[in-house]
């Protein structure tokens, strides 16, 4: 995978996309599972929803995602993995109403399908600022009017004022993007591309969250 983003921790090398899953289960403590269950129940899917999952990965999320959609829901995934492309086959080859496309998120593109909610899941922290931006306005522009985009990362917070014992692990294993998204507001960030209604839930000691955001105004 081509890296444009020299200090970026989600340009993953290929034996981090292929271990990821596991990587994340044991990093964790055996912890993921059950919060990626949390948060994906928190998003209240309905059955019939269109969902763009941007930088998929795996395809562990759209798996889980699949479990609260009928026959006429479905999940693009997006990634530019070769790697993470394979996996995603395997894991939702049983979902027939589940795709995967090698596409770039941080750059605007087409698509014939406009989406209920765009979820994106530990992607948005690990890029510059203003490619960010980009990734806000590709999935605003991907969303029905009143659409959701469902963004799952670190919460807000002070990296300094976190105990030893997760800052060691924080600082030694992310990016200096991620230093950067901590300390930003993302309700205002997400409201100056037209987005409003935010829900929050916070996970993890309130290091993770979930924040669903209402597509509310034409910025098209
Ligand atoms: C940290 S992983 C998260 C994977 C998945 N969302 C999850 O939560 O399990 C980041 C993912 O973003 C993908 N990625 C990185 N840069 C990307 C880009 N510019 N366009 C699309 N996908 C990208 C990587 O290949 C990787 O699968």
């Amino acid at each position: 995978m081509e890296k444009l983003y020299p200090e970026s921790g989600v340009e993953l090398n290929p034996f981090v996309s292929k271990h990821y899953d596991k990587l994340m289960n044991v990093l964790s403590f055996g912890k993921y599972k059950g919060f990626i269950h949390r948060a994906i129940n928190d998003m209240h899917i309905q059955k019939s929803d269109h969902i763009l999952d941007l930088g998929c990965g795996t395809g562990r999320n759209a798996c889980l995602m699949m479990q609260y959609l009928n026959d006429k829901g479905s999940i693009t995934g997006l990634d530019i993995s070769d790697t993470m492309e394979i996996q995603f086959k395997k894991n939702c080859g049983k979902f027939p109403n589940t795709e995967f496309i090698n596409r770039r998120i941080d750059q605007p593109f087409q698509s014939d399908k406009i989406y209920d909610k765009v979820f994106i899941s530990f992607v948005l922290h690990g890029f510059p600022q203003y490619i960010r931006e980009n990734i806000i306005k590709n999935a605003y522009n991907h969303l029905k009017p009143g659409g959701t985009f469902n963004i799952l990362d670190f919460g807000e917070f002070d990296m300094h004022a976190m105990p030893f014992y997760y800052r060691i692990p924080f600082q030694k294993g992310e990016c200096p993007y991620a230093f950067d998204f901590i300390e930003r507001d993302l309700k205002k960030m997400l409201a100056e591309f037209g987005f409003g209604e935010f829900q929050e839930m916070l996970y993890f000691h309130n290091y993770g969250r979930l924040m669903i955001a209402r597509k509310i105004s034409g910025k098209e």
